[in-house]
Order: C-alpha cells, then structure tokens, then sequence
C-alpha cells in the first residue's frame, strides 16, 4: 500500500486501502463465525502443572546418602556420620546421566527414612554439617540444585516423613511441627522446586505417627505455587502402586483421593490401573531403578536394555511419566556404566520412535466435528491438535474409527511393530476400549485405556495398506492427538 512522502495519502489510495481493510475484517469475522468450538471438557481435567509433568515422559531420581555408604537400603537412623565421606562428590556430573536418558526433571532424596539430611538443615544434627565431607560445609541440596539448573533441567525434593533417627518422631505435634519446618528449608531456600516426593513407605513395627498430610501439602502449595505433590494420594500425581516401573494395561489418570490412605497396604491395585469413575485427576508415576537396588551398592550393575525398554513401554507407553533412578556411588559419582546405560537406553528410544511410518499417510474418520478438528490432526506432531468426531457419532452402529492410508515412499507396504495412540487429555481422559486393524481384518492390538500415550508393542511386524483405530469411549466423544507408527528394532522378534 503505498503511502505518500508525508504519511498521507491520496483519498482515492486511501479509499481503496479502507476497502481492503474492511474487505480483510469482514472475511475474518465470517471465518470466526465459521468455526467450530472445541467439545467442552469432562471433568476432571489436568491443571497446566499435571499437563506439563505429564508430557515430561522420563524424569529421574537421585537415592544417595548414609545408605550408600552403609551399603543399606534402609538406614536405622543410629548411623556415624563420620562415615558420610564421598571422595569426589560432583553434582553436574550427576546432571550427565539426566542429559543422557534427556529427563528435563531431577529429584534428590534430601532425607530418606535414616533421617540423615543432605542439606544443613537448622533443625537437627544429624546432617552434612556432621560429616567430614567439605568439612561440614557442604550443602548437597544446593549443589544439586545449581548444577540442575546450569543444566536447564527442574529440580525435585524427597523428604521422607518416616525418620528413624529423629527422637521427636512418635511426638505427634513436634514431629509434625519439625517436618513442616524442614519443609520451609527446602522449598524457600533453593529456588523453584516442580515436584516434591512424599513416600508412604514405613516398616509395620515402627512407632506410630500420624502424619498431618493436609497441613504439609499447604505449606507446600503456599511456598511453591506451580510444584506438584506427589504421594500415594497426589494430590497431583500419585503412586503406580509398584516399584518395578510397571502401570496396569487399564491406566485411568482419574481415582477418587477419598479412597487412597498413604501406606495402606492393598491399595496398589487401585494406584496400578486408576478409577474409570475417578472424580480427581491425580495421574501415576511409575518410580524404578536402574538398577536393582534404589541405593548404590558395588555388587550390583544397570539393567539391560531390554528390560529398560520393557519399562518404557509399561509406564509411558501406558499413560505414565517413568521416574528412573541412578545412584551416586561412594566416590560421590553416577558410574560411567550407568550413564552409558542410560544414553543406550535414549537412542533406542529415539530410533523407534523418531520416525513415524504413519506420515504422510491420509486420514479419514467416522466423522469429523468441524474445521479445526480433522482426522489429519493425528500427523501433525502436535499434542494441542486433535481429532474430534461429531457428538452422534459414536450412537451409530460401529462406534469411532480413524483410519490411516499408508503412503509408504517406495510403494511398498511399510513393516511396524510398534503402535501409538495418544488422547488429548487436557480435555479429560475419555478411551475405555480400542482396537487396531490392518488392512480391514486384523485385529493387531487392542486394549483398554489410552490416556496421554498408549504404545502397543506387536508380537512381529505387521505390513499393511490401511491402519483403523477403532476407538469406544466412556464420556464424551475420543478426541485423539496422534496416532503413529514406528518399527522397533530392539524388539525379540528382530533380534
Ligand atoms: C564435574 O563433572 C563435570 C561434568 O561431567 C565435569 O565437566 C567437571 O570437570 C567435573 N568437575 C570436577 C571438579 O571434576
Ligand atoms: C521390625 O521388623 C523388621 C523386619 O521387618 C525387623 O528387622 C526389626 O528388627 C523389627 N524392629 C523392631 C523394633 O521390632
Ligand atoms: C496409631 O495411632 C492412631 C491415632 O492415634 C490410632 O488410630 C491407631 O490405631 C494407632 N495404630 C497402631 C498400630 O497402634
Ligand atoms: C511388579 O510389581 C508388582 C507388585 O509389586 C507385581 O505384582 C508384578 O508382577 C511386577 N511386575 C513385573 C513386570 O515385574
Ligand atoms: C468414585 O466416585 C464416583 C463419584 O462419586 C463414584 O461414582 C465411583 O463409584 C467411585 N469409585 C469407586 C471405586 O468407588
Ligand atoms: C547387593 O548388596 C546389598 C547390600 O548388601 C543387598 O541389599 C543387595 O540385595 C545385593 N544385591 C544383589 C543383586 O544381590
Ligand atoms: C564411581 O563412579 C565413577 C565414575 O564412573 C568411578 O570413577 C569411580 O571409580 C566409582 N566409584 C566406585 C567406588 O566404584
Ligand atoms: C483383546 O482381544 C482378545 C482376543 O480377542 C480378547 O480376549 C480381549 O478381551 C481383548 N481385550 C480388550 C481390552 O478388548
């Protein structure tokens, strides 16, 4: 538009530019009144802290302590603290084995159940201060913190509620009062912490305590607004219900918190595949090791593969986040081995999964809600984007189905093991059953829940010119962010 030497312009030039501008206005405003909503949500939903944590998929965890210099798992608390000597200790390298498996969160045990704190804390003795390591200068807490954050990654906190070294524990009120008190140490003193961990876990014979969770997950709430708590119980994220990195086949992210007591015996079945009629979003978080113990201990080595490889798929590939843990030996360091593990365990994971056979397929569906909401939503990489049929759709006989018309580059039908479906969940988790077709007749995968990523991993390569995911839903329509297709090479069958 060309506008005279002087800001002005022509009236016939300034007529014409008027008449296009209102020309654009008029033509969006018909494309505004043209648009389709997006379905309202079914409740309940994610709160932007859950959605983040959950797109996360791998975070990691850091047990090191007296344990690791005992060769325990489980401290009595009566431990010298003269024995805490790590030789080398250097947090960033730590940060080497969250950068190898590519985890944007890392947690600390800050205390586990000896009651030993790695950070300085005002309120006990029993801490690094008592230690010959920096000469009871250090702050471990710190150091993890700093180095995270150099590294981009967010940093998480574990405090054990149960303490066996601590002689207020049994007190109710001043055992109470002295967690409360450390938990304003940690959440004031190092910075924006994203998630903090509160274990159930506590031998049946220890002294009685009651724990007043509902006043510790405020405080936590006051001092660190986007944090999300973990427990047994959420209330943001709970328990898988298992320690060996493994959700139920059905994984609802929804239970009702009303059922959950933390610590309870046989409550893990409930934790392990969630409550279709949950009224809480409180999804799980599956906690293993990368090696057998949580502790570091020099007689034992990182799991293969691919049995790291099964974990994946039994945790994110079922609607969880995998929380991995490596432990720091007594030198203070991840062993290399362990990092090389770890970095094994990434590539796979990004050569399975970094290309979709699935592209530049054509999608169709048994409807499509309106612009915005195509079945082609599903290849666009997007987790924001989705697939949305029409309300009526799944009344009519057949139910939901989206179907993908491979386009494979030389012609021929592509080989994949692996499926992937994933649900829009920030507007709730919806999928009760699906099933997965090849070239109109073979059921090659079925299952229960999809949730934010449901990886089914075939028994062999199928091939095929069509792919349909049939799909029944509990409330409200599927709206499916992405289907895709992937060969794992890592796979027994291929081995
Ligand atoms: C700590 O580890 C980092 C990362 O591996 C390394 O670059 C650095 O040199 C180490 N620092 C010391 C003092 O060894
Ligand atoms: C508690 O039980 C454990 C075994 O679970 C046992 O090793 C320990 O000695 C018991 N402690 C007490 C105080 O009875
Ligand atoms: C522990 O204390 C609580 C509350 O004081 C009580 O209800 C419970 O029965 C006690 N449990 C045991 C095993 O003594
Ligand atoms: C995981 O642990 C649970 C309970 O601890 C057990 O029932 C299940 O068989 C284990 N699964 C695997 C794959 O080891
Ligand atoms: C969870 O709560 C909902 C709503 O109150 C209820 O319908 C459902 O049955 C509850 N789940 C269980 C397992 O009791
Ligand atoms: C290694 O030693 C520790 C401590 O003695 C023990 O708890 C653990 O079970 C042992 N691990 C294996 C795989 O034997
Ligand atoms: C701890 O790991 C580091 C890094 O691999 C290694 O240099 C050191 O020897 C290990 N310490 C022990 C006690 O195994
Ligand atoms: C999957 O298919 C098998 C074999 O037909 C069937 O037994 C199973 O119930 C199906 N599972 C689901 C969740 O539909």
């Amino acid at each position: 538009m060309g506008y005279g030497p002087m800001g002005r312009c022509a009236p016939l030039r300034c007529g014409l530019a008027a008449a296009v501008i209102a020309a654009v206005v008029v033509t969006s405003l018909a494309e505004a009144a043209s648009r389709t909503p997006p379905p309202l949500p079914v409740l309940p939903v994610p709160t932007a802290a859950q959605l983040k944590w959950q797109r996360r998929e791998v975070i990691m965890f850091f047990h090191f302590g007296m344990n690791t210099f005992t060769d325990l798992e489980r401290g009595t608390g009566r431990e010298d603290p003269a024995t805490f000597r790590p030789a080398a200790l250097n947090a960033t390298q730590w940060m080497d084995a969250a950068a190898a498996a590519r985890a944007s969160l890392v947690i600390l045990v800050a205390k586990h159940h000896d009651g030993f704190c790695l950070w300085p804390s005002a309120y006990t003795r029993h801490s690094v201060r008592a230690t010959p390591w920096r000469g009871g200068r250090g702050d471990i807490v710190r150091e993890f913190a700093g180095a995270a954050r150099a590294r981009g990654l967010d940093v998480g906190l574990y405090l054990s509620p149960w303490d066996r070294h601590d002689e207020r524990y049994g007190r109710e009120v001043a055992y109470n009062e002295y967690y409360v008190a450390q938990l304003h140490e940690l959440l004031t003193g190092y910075g924006s912490v994203s998630e903090i961990w509160f274990d159930g876990a506590k031998e049946k014979n220890a002294t009685n305590m009651t724990y007043h969770f509902e006043e510790w997950f405020q405080t936590v709430r006051q001092l660190q607004s986007s944090i999300n708590i973990f427990s047994d119980d959420g209330p943001d994220v709970r328990w898988v219900g298992d320690e060996n990195g493994s959700a139920g086949a059905t994984c609802w992210s929804t239970v009702n918190r009303s059922m959950i007591t933390i610590g309870e015996d046989g409550i893990g079945k409930y934790l392990n595949t969630g409550d279709p009629r949950g009224k809480d979003w409180v999804p799980p978080e599956c906690d293993v090791s990368i090696r057998p113990s949580w502790f570091w201990h020099k007689n034992e080595t990182a799991k293969p593969l691919s049995k790291l490889l099964e974990i994946y798929y039994n945790s994110v590939g079922r609607n969880c986040v995998l929380l991995l843990n490596a432990p720091p030996n007594t030198t203070g360091l991840v062993d290399d081995a362990d990092i090389a593990r770890l970095r094994e365990f990434r590539a796979a994971v990004t050569a399975i999964f970094s290309t979709d056979l699935a592209a530049g397929s054509t999608a169709t569906a048994s409807s499509e809600r309106g612009a915005g909401f195509a079945a082609s939503n599903v290849l666009d990489g997007s987790d924001d984007t989705y697939w949305a049929p029409t309300s009526e759709d799944g009344r009519r006989k057949g139910g939901y189905w989206i179907e993908l018309r491979l386009r494979p580059a030389d012609g021929a039908p592509a080989a994949f093991n692996v499926v992937r479906i994933q649900e829009h969940v920030a507007t709730g988790q919806r999928v009760e059953r699906h099933e997965v077709y090849v070239d109109g007749a073979a059921v090659v995968a079925n299952g229960t829940t999809v949730g934010h990523k449901r990886l089914h991993r075939l028994a062999a390569p199928v091939a095929g010119r069509t792919v349909r995911v049939w799909l029944a839903s509990r409330r409200g329509p599927p709206l499916v962010s992405a289907v895709g297709l992937h060969l794992d090479q890592f796979a027994a069958s291929m081995m």
